[in-house]
């Protein structure tokens, strides 16, 4: 089969579309006819080594997190599945092994796509999906503020939506060009943050939701309702970046969540507002969540752009280039 790999951790130029052999599925495991899988920022993080601590980073390594695809084989004790069911899922932030024509999946990573998605939208949702269910699944009520960083990005739009598919109100910051786009998503109201600063607009917000992952929670504590939460994709307020060169590539996380621990105590404290770090977590439940929004119209995918495999470094540089409005997709089926 056709598949992207890193060769060793580094840049793009160690990212390689090449023949390997088909996976072996395990008991319990299904082998999927990959369709599409979108990118997330997680997989060229984990490319470049930021992520060495997570396993299955074995060099060659496929990278990739979620997909969309048919089923071709059953292993050892699934049940609930047939061959040829179209399924969807998250594997592993970065590390799933889904930029490959086929991938062996455990069968609770994954669900059945509904029928109203193309694959290519299917693939959109689980990583981002699962991200935003992280904070904000059973959380809001009906008239909640609920302000969304990053609006437009990958986990920003899928929030938006299911933020408002609770009965919030939404409140979103993105640059002007995207204005449309989010509006479109059901945002009441959108705030240019290259204008203003967002924190001086805002007030009783319930749910903060920084998806880009370094907003300072130092300008936003009086901004809260009291019972608050902030919750962060990054760990804020330093960025990966500036915690990778204050101590390196491999404790860089850890500081970070040195910081996120501080800011928890400190917004319980002072605020009465709690800082969470949010993590997009594979499995069934997320997935069934993700899979009946997605069938009942609440949750769109927005797709920017498909590329086919043999073109998946243009697709990391639009992605490192940290102005993806919506997802891009790495289309399986032209694998060139
Ligand atoms: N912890 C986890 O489990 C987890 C899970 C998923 C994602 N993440 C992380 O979360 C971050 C976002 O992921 P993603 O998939 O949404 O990325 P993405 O799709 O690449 O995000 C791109 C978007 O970010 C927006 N943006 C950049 N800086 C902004 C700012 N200062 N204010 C508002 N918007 C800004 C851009 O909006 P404009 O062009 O409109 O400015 C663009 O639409 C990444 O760092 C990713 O690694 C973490």
């Amino acid at each position: 089969m056709r598949a992207a790999m890193m060769t060793e951790h580094g840049g793009n130029e160690f990212l390689k579309v090449d023949e390997v052999a088909d996976p072996q599925i395990k008991s319990g495991q299904v082998l999927v006819r990959v369709h599409a899988a979108s990118v997330n920022p997680i997989d060229w993080k984990v490319g470049q080594g930021y992520f060495g601590l997570i396993p299955g980073q074995k060099m060659p390594c496929i990278l990739g997190s979620d997909f969309s695809g048919v089923i071709e084989v059953l292993g050892h004790g699934v049940t609930g599945f047939a061959v040829g069911d179209e399924v969807m899922g998250l594997v592993a932030g970065g590390v799933g092994h889904t930029f490959a024509e086929r991938l062996a999946v455990s069968a609770k990573m994954i669900v059945k796509k509904p029928a109203n998605l193309s694959h290519a939208e299917a693939a959109c949702l689980p990583l981002v999906g699962a991200t935003s269910l992280n904070l904000l699944r059973n959380k809001v009520r009906p008239g909640d503020r609920v302000m969304i960083v990053g609006a437009s990005g990958g986990v920003g739009s899928f929030a938006v939506q299911y933020a408002k598919a609770q009965g919030a109100e939404v409140i979103a910051t993105c640059s002007a060009a995207n204005h449309e786009l989010v509006t479109g998503l059901g945002a009441d109201r959108v705030i240019d943050y290259h204008a203003t600063n967002p924190a001086d607009e805002v007030e009783q917000v319930k749910i903060l939701f920084d998806t880009v992952g370094s907003l300072d929670p130092e300008e936003y504590w009086s901004r809260m309702a009291r019972g608050g939460v902030i919750g962060s994709t990054g760990t804020g307020p330093r960025d990966m970046d500036a915690l990778v060169e204050r101590y390196g590539k491999k404790i860089w996380l850890m500081a970070g969540m040195v910081d996120a621990l501080k800011q928890k105590f400190r917004g319980k404290r002072r605020h009465g507002v709690n800082y969470k770090m949010v993590f997009g977590m594979p499995g069934k439940s997320a997935m069934t969540e993700i899979a009946r929004v997605a069938e009942a119209g609440a949750v769109k995918a927005v797709i920017q752009k498909q590329f086919p495999l043999a073109d998946i470094k243009q697709a990391f540089e639009l992605s490192q280039s940290g102005r993806v409005a919506g997802k891009l997709i790495i289309d399986l089926t032209d694998a060139g």
